[in-house]
Formats: C-alpha cells, structure tokens, sequence
C-alpha cells in the first residue's frame, strides 16, 4: 500500500468507495495519479469541470484576484460579485441572485425562498413536492429533499416539509399537491439518479400545475447549467420558465462557488431572512464571471451540444453490439449506459486500468460526464476503451 493509501484508511471518515488512485495534476480533458498514470478524464471534477482542468481563463482570474481582494463581508458588496449577478441576470429569465458555496446551499436557499414565500402569500404553505430518484444534496434538509431512501435512510428523522414521489408523472404531482405545498422542486433531467430523461412535456405539465395552484417551481439545475445539457440551462430547451433555479458544478469550472435565481415576483426575502459568510466572495465572483463570460462569448453550450450529440451516437452504436446493454442516453456532455445487470463497477475499474476514467452512477449504470470543451477525438478514444473492455467483461 503507498504512503497515500495509509493515510486514506489512516485519516479520513469512511464515506464512500475510493477511487483506487490518488490525483496530483488535472489538464485539460487528463488527469494525472501520484504513478504518473494519465487517465481521460469523464468525471471531470464530478461534473464541475466544465472548461477542463486548470483552464487559463479559471487560473487567470483566480491568481489575479487573489491578490486584490479574496474575502470582503456578507455585508458588503464588490465588483466582481455585482458583474457576476448582472451576467446571470442577462443570460436568465430571473432578476435576482443569491451566491452561495455548494449546490446543497444553493437548494437550502431556494427552499428557504418558497417556504417565505408560501408564508408570506400562501397561506403559511411550506411543504415541497420533490421527485423520486433525484439528488439535492447531502445537508439533512436536502437528503429529505432527495428521493431516494438509500441517503435517508441512516439519517431518520429527517426535516419535514419534502414530499418524494415518482419521477416523469405530473398526475403524482397533482396527488401530492395540498394547501400546504408552496413548491415543486425538480432536475431537468436527473444525473445522480442515472441521467434520467423526462418525456418533453413533463416541465410544462408542471409548470401549468404550478401556475393553476400558485405555488412555485423551484429547477435544480446544479448538473444541467452552465452548459452541460447544450443550452446555457436546461429549461431553455422545454419552453418553460422556473420561478427559482439553482446552480453550482460548472458556475467556477473547479472552484466552490453556487447561487440561486429568482424572478422579482418570489424574491421576497428580507434583509435579516438569508445570509452566507463565503458565499458571494470576490475571489469565487470573480472566476465565476470569468468562466461564465467565456462558456457564453465561446458558446461552449454549442460544442456540449454537437460533440454530445456525437458521444451519443457512439454509445447507442455500442448498445447495438453488446446485448447486456439496456439503454445509452443522454443529453449534450451528461450521457449514461445502463446494463441489463449491475456491470458498472467491473466496466469502471477495467476502463481506469486502460486509462479512461468514467462514473458508476448506480449499480447497473455508468455515467460520462466529461469536460464541456472536448472534442471529437477524446470521445474516440474513450468509446474505444469502453469497447475493448465491454468485448472482455466477463458477464454473471
Ligand atoms: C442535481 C444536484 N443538486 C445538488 C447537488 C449537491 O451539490 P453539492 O455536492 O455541491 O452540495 C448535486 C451534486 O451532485 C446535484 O447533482
């Protein structure tokens, strides 16, 4: 066992199955080990990477503002958090912005949101309708949130006020709904359930719901924004605007930094409600509008989009090979294969030992979620890996 792996076991809380290397340097759409070993990176940082590792724009910005100011105070206000505000403001159907550290935040934030606005206009309603399979995050109110009993159940009791139901079903919403909901809170698309893709109706199923009750409709865009699904967000793509949506992942392409949207009609918190230490600092701010300046000026969403579509091609081409493989789907640079028997975790450790590092999503599924720039020829290269490996996986 290295130096590394002893203080793996030695130090750290046992949270999850480690990845079997240790990662000293990032470039690009590659990553390095402490052996030296180079792997493709398709996990890109766990979807946050959006402009690669280390790209110059992000390191730029970073260095720079470092050494002008990195922290002022919730307090106070700076030009790098203003400029990152109008951007998003520019780029959205929202008017408002809130920055926080990490997606869990953004999604407590923009809970906290509706249930002010549910005491403010409804009648003290707090209760959100949230989907099965879905991920928001790991805080205790946001594992309620998340539907799936694996997270909760160690956790019981958990926060009230979350109700989960099945996914892609607007008549489970509508059974959900009572004079207590002030919210319904979904992902475009769900990543950590699996890349699960709702029937093209089901944002504007709900919403029309939301409108007919007049409660709110809160879009987890924590993996589908900032480009990843081939538009800037994802609800660009379903004709349907969100009254809050939140963001985090790609927002710094490598760097903490989250926030939560709002349209002026739900942005009712005041002063005193809402606040964050870090949250909105002008290091965080200032990467921040430099990565997003460059995902809008380069139109990054158009390369996720064109190069997904080609990534998409390539898996559906191995799905016709290989008969364990139930499904490959996806949309732009979030795609999934799912196996008709739980493969992911052998098609993992094959694929890393030949250089290629993708995801296990669940049991059954591995995920690709590679940097927003890459092009044709990491794809190739990935998909001739997951070829080589599928063709020797030895199936129970
Ligand atoms: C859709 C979604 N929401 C929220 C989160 C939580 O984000 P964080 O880990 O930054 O708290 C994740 C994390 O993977 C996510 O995929």
């Amino acid at each position: 066992m290295s130096t590394s792996q002893e203080k793996v076991q030695k130090y750290l809380m046992n949270t999850t199955q480690w990845m079997p290397m240790i990662l000293v340097k990032g470039e690009g759409a590659y990553v390095w080990d402490e052996e030296g070993k180079k792997y493709l990176d398709f996990v890109g940082g766990w979807g946050v990477c959006c402009l690669g590792h280390c790209h110059p724009v992000m390191v730029d910005a970073l260095t720079k503002q470092a050494r002008i100011l990195t922290q002022a105070s919730p307090h106070t206000n700076d030009p790098q958090k203003l400029n990152l505000a109008e951007l998003l403001v520019n780029n959205s159907c929202f008017n408002r912005v809130f920055f926080q550290n990490s997606g869990a935040e953004a999604n407590e934030g923009a809970v906290k949101l509706a249930r002010r606005y549910g005491k403010l206009k409804l009648n003290g309603a707090y209760e959100v309708i949230t989907a099965n399979m879905s991920f928001h995050g790991r805080t205790l109110a946001m594992t309620a949130a998340t539907g799936q009993p694996h997270y909760q159940d160690a956790y019981q009791p958990l926060p009230v006020g979350f109700k989960n139901v099945p996914f892609n079903d607007i008549e489970a919403i509508k059974a959900a709904t009572t004079p207590q909901t002030c919210a319904v809170m979904v992902e475009p698309i769900q990543g950590e359930g699996g890349v699960n893709i709702p029937d093209d109706n089901y944002l504007k199923q709900i919403r029309q719901w939301c409108d007919e009750k007049g409660i709110l409709l809160i879009l987890d865009e924590i993996w589908t924004g900032i480009g990843r699904c081939g538009t800037l967000f994802a609800y660009q793509q379903y004709g349907v605007e969100p009254d809050i949506m939140t963001l985090a992942k790609g927002m710094g392409s490598g760097i903490p930094i989250a926030a939560f949207l709002a349209k002026e009609s739900c942005s009712v918190f005041v002063p005193g409600d809402h606040g964050s230490t870090y949250g909105g600092n002008p290091l965080m701010c200032a990467v921040g509008y430099a990565v997003l300046k460059y995902v809008i000026d380069k139109n990054v969403p158009a390369n996720a989009r064109e190069v997904g579509r080609y990534l998409l091609e390539s898996l559906k081409r191995l799905q016709k090979k290989y008969s364990f493989i139930k499904d490959a789907r996806g949309r732009g640079m979030m795609a999934a294969l799912e196996f008709d028997r739980e493969l992911a975790q052998d098609v993992l450790i094959a694929c890393l030992k030949e250089g290629v590092w993708i995801n296990r999503v669940q049991p059954n599924t591995i995920r690709l979620m590679p940097a927003l720039i890459i092009g044709k020829k990491e794809v190739d290269e990935a998909i001739s890996v997951l070829d080589k490996v599928l063709s020797e996986i030895k199936l129970n």
